[in-house]
């Protein structure tokens, strides 16, 4: 069976998770986070000790690595050496050692294989920031969903704000600018919209004008399939 992919590829904040799993969920599509692979591999990185920049430790520490998912109840759980990290993998920390972890090629290269399979398997609503580039350059849909690092901060602090590890807007605006710094400027799978990707720019949208607009740009799309 041929599977129907979308891609929704940009930078930190832009919103890619939840409308990729609202879009998911409109469709009957599984939702694959790729981002929390990343996290996954900064995770051991830093449980093992080592410094995310370290290539040959953790080119080596791949050599004896498993990393998985799987969907439970429509969630996507991660796992590490079998053990589940999903709710491990969500602090400040583990956001930019992954952001550094991810522009090690061998990293890349180690969780290519995890994300084209399942794309194979289902149908899938994959975000990440090299989808409509490199893991599936033939995806049926490709939208690139970005706004101003400012909007993206403010929601990110919006977020969070009442919650103990509260950090402040100023704190979450520059390290957003150092990850898209760090994303964008790699030398592989830097991010970057592709070739064939819809922009949407969606500063001073509402969740909901954002699934609608996508929603728009996938049927126009699938429908001239
Ligand atoms: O989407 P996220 O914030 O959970 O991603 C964490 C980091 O992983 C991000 O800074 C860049 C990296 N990443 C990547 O390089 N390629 C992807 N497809 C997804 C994430």
């Amino acid at each position: 069976m041929r599977t129907v992919n979308i891609a929704i590829d940009g930078p930190a904040g832009a919103g890619k998770s939840s409308l990729a799993k609202a879009i998911a969920s409109k469709l009957g599509y599984t939702y694959i986070d790729t981002g929390a692979l990343y996290r996954a591999v900064a995770y051991k990185t830093l449980n093992s000790g080592y410094s995310p920049s370290d290539k040959d430790s953790i080119t080596s520490m791949l050599l004896h690595t498993s990393i998985s998912f799987r969907h439970i109840n429509g969630n996507q759980r991660v796992y590490v050496d079998g053990d589940d990290v999903t709710d491990k993998i969500r602090t400040n920390e583990i956001s930019s050692a992954a952001s550094t972890v991810s522009a090690i090629s061998d990293v890349r290269a180690f969780l290519l294989g995890l994300q084209r399979d399942i794309a194979a398997k289902e149908n899938t609503v994959m975000d990440g920031r090299d989808i409509g580039t490199v893991v599936l350059p033939s995806a049926d849909v490709k939208i690139f969903l970005t706004a101003s690092a400012e909007d993206r901060a403010m929601r990110r602090y919006t977020e969070q704000k009442d919650t103990p590890h509260c950090v402040s807007y100023e704190e979450i605006l520059s390290t957003m600018k150092k990850r898209d710094k760090n994303d964008s400027e790699r030398a592989v799978a830097p991010l970057k919209p592709a070739d064939d990707a819809i922009i949407l720019d969606n500063s001073g949208f509402e969740p909901e004008q954002t699934l609608a607009y996508a929603l728009q740009i996938i049927e126009n799309r699938l429908n001239a399939l």
